[in-house]
């Protein structure tokens, strides 16, 4: 039943796409039973007042758009963003709650000599100077407020006119035309969709802090990471200090990105050397460790990748796997079986990338059959030497990306050899010269080496 001065439309909670009525599947998606009804104000809906469309030459907007960026002057986050803030973009910046993203998002207006606004519902304007404090953010241009009423946020940007927006979080943010909830999809929807016109209209920068649900997607509808033109994620580990933003999405620089921070008692501390972070309590001369120089968007970090095998107690091994690809590792451990001989069928293994990171290059595999390896043979892979290839199949190594790159980050940290795919080679002359490659085509010959 339709009340008067507002319509029903059917939402889907899983990807936010509406209907006239109700599925008992979205046709979008393909999800069962995730359409409910939200009632709509009419007024939001008028389209006969809407302004009328028009169109402008390539060449003006051009002209008009030599926009410079703003850099945050925090390097690893103007890295991962492609240069700095881009005026008039709509970033969401995602993370499970605690991580640090209201840090993060203050640290990044600390530095920015223009006008700022940090809104937050979620925290009172006293505990976000406070914590400001701490971070020793004392920006004259920034101002803080704790309004969660989307028409308020917009009046406030209309008025104090911004360069740079925070909403912590868009969780929290609501509209009167919408009755449900604030956190619902369909609030979420509503309010990122004002958020998104009025960053567009006014040239306004507005960063998004979104939570992630314990899918490790954002709470709300998929639709916000596509309305948005830059998805950030920051990644850590509870166990670990450390802090990984990743750009998942960013229509105006690469994406693949990384950048690394410490969590310190002055907020988010930047980490120059990775590498040095990732190997400092590396176990040298110890039966199951590897190193392997992973690319993590255009930048070479080294990482340990440790493994333990040991015999299985009880009939089925376990499999046991720390920020790689469980189904790439059972592949691994068939190709240890079929091509090498090495029985691993009653055996339990474990692997772990040390430092919490997660990979999913495919030039790792080398490095993690050779730690599964070392610790089944019980023999320490040389110390200096690190591992890089893809393993196929029929237990062949295969070429990877950027293996002058990912040589010289090595050397830089003191590596004298590594084993390497015979045809890895596309700029032979930019791999350092004081290093030994080892050439291979297959598993069998990289082990003859590293076990001799
Ligand atoms: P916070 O930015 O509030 O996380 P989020 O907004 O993602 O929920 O930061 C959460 C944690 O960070 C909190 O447990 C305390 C810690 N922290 C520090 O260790 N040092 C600092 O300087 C700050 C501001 C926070
Ligand atoms: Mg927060």
């Amino acid at each position: 039943m339709k009340k008067s001065g507002s319509v029903a439309v059917y939402l889907c909670s899983n990807c936010g796409t509406d209907y006239p009525k109700w599925l008992g599947q979205c046709p979008n998606c393909n999800e069962w039973g995730t359409l409910g009804e939200f009632k709509v104000s009419k007024s939001k809906q008028g389209s006969k007042n809407r302004a009328p469309s028009k169109s402008t030459p390539l060449t003006d907007i051009l002209q008009k758009s030599q926009t410079k960026r703003l850099p945050t002057h925090i390097a690893e986050v103007d890295r991962v963003l492609g240069g700095g803030i881009l005026p008039g973009s709509l970033i969401l910046l995602g993370g499970n709650p605690g991580i640090g993203k209201s840090t993060l998002a203050l640290q990044m207006l600390g530095k920015l000599e223009k006008p700022t606004l940090y809104i937050s519902a979620e925290e009172s304007e006293a505990q976000i100077a406070m914590r400001a404090k701490r971070l020793q953010i004392t920006s004259s241009e920034m101002k803080l407020s704790g309004e969660n009423h989307i028409d308020n946020i917009l009046e406030q940007i209309i008025s104090l006119k911004p360069e740079v927006v925070i909403i912590d979080s868009i969780q929290t943010v609501y509209s009167d035309s919408i009755d449900s909830l604030p956190g619902s999809v369909s609030q979420i929807r509503e309010s990122g969709q004002q958020l998104l016109q009025i960053c567009k209209e006014r040239g306004v920068t507005i960063i998004l802090i979104g939570h992630v649900t314990k899918e490790g997607i954002i709470a709300g509808p998929r639709m916000l990471e596509h309305m948005v033109d830059t998805v950030l994620y920051l990644e850590g580990d509870d166990r670990y200090d450390h802090r990984i933003l990743r750009s998942v999405k960013n229509r105006f620089g690469a994406t693949n990105e990384v950048g690394i921070f410490q969590m310190q008692s002055q907020g988010l501390i930047e980490v120059e050397n990775p590498s040095e972070l990732f190997l400092a309590e590396r176990s040298v001369n110890v039966a199951g460790s590897a190193i392997f120089p992973s690319l993590e968007g255009t930048r070479p970090i080294l990482v340990e990748v440790q493994a333990l095998v040991s015999n299985a107690n009880f009939g089925t091994p376990q499999r046991n796997v720390n920020g790689f690809d469980l189904r790439r590792l059972s592949m691994l451990l068939a190709v240890l079986e079929k091509r090498i001989k090495l029985p691993m069928g009653s055996r339990d293994t474990f692997v772990n990338l040390v430092g919490g990171l997660r990979i999913d290059d495919p030039a790792a595999d080398l490095a993690v059959i050779g730690a599964i390896a070392s610790s089944a043979l019980d023999k320490p892979i040389p110390q200096n030497m690190i591992l890089i290839g893809e393993v196929g199949l029929a237990g062949e190594v295969r070429s990877v990306s950027q293996l002058e790159k990912r040589l010289i980050e090595s050397q830089t940290l003191g590596f004298k050899s590594a084993i390497v795919p015979k045809y890895g080679f596309k700029k032979a002359s930019q791999a350092p010269a004081n290093m030994k490659y080892y050439q291979v085509d297959s598993v069998k010959k990289a082990f003859e080496i590293i076990f001799p």
